[in-house]
């Protein structure tokens, strides 16, 4: 049986890890460690094996807990090249290529089969938002091209962002669409919520709300193209990011 454990960063930059684990073998894997000591205290609890590291991309952030790990574990971090891990019950990890926030983005699919289950999404999908593209060799036509490829995710799929950003960018969608009655829904039920458990939205939910996947609101086009006329997708999402940036 194949469990996600979450672990939440308390830091400023409110840093999600993943810790992927077969249940019945033992084996499991890291995504983008912050801090090594909660991951390491709970693989011994827990007698598991930690087969592999995996970085969404280089930013510190996501690395920054590798080589005490690997010190530890002596396990190695996978790459691109390594393309997927094959879990029992023809469960997989898939790696997809996501560039925008930065070239060398991965995220990884959690799969049975063809159907996809969840997305560990980096600093490329985030609840209500997407990844700025402010670092060197970030590209935002990537992460347009990038986004588009995602939406088209089912609408079941578990997000697993690299950060929590949630509350922000929901205010930051809500100043676009002041009549979206989901927004205020999700921001009401964020109360509910222990960001220490994940923030467990879908990838419909994220239609629901995501600025970055409702371009064809008409709202959300009237309100940023009040004085941007006729902007094509592109360019509305080009603008949406830099709106964001300054937010
Ligand atoms: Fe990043």
């Amino acid at each position: 049986m194949i469990q996600v454990k979450i672990f939440y960063a308390h830091n400023d930059l409110r840093n999600f890890t993943y810790l992927i684990l077969d249940k019945d073998t033992g084996n499991s894997w890291v995504i983008d460690p912050w801090d090594e000591k909660p991951i390491i205290e709970y693989i011994k609890k827990e007698s598991l094996t930690l087969t592999g590291i995996l970085n969404t991309h280089h930013h510190h952030d996501h690395i920054r807990g590798n080589s005490g790990l690997q010190s530890i574990f002596k396990c190695s971090v996978l790459c691109k090249e390594d393309h997927h891990i094959k879990l029992p019950d023809h469960h997989l990890i898939k790696f997809l290529e996501t560039p925008g926030h930065a070239p060398d983005h991965l995220a990884f699919s959690w799969q049975r089969g063809e159907e996809v289950l969840a997305l560990f999404s980096g600093d490329t999908l985030f609840n209500s938002g997407v990844g700025n593209c402010k670092g060197s060799g970030a590209s935002v036509e990537a992460l347009f091209e990038t986004t588009n490829r995602l939406k088209k995710l089912s609408d079941d799929v578990l997000l697993y962002p690299g950060h929590d950003y949630v509350l922000k960018n929901l205010q930051f969608a809500k100043s676009l669409e002041p009549e979206n009655k989901d927004i205020d829904e999700a921001i009401k039920k964020l109360k509910d919520v222990s960001t220490e458990d994940g923030i467990g939205w879908t990838i419909g939910q994220e239609k629901k709300v995501n600025p970055f996947f409702r371009l064809d609101s008409h709202e959300l086009r009237e309100s940023v193209m009040r004085d941007h006329k006729n902007l094509d997708q592109k360019n509305l999402f080009i603008k949406l990011r830099s709106l964001r940036d300054t937010w």
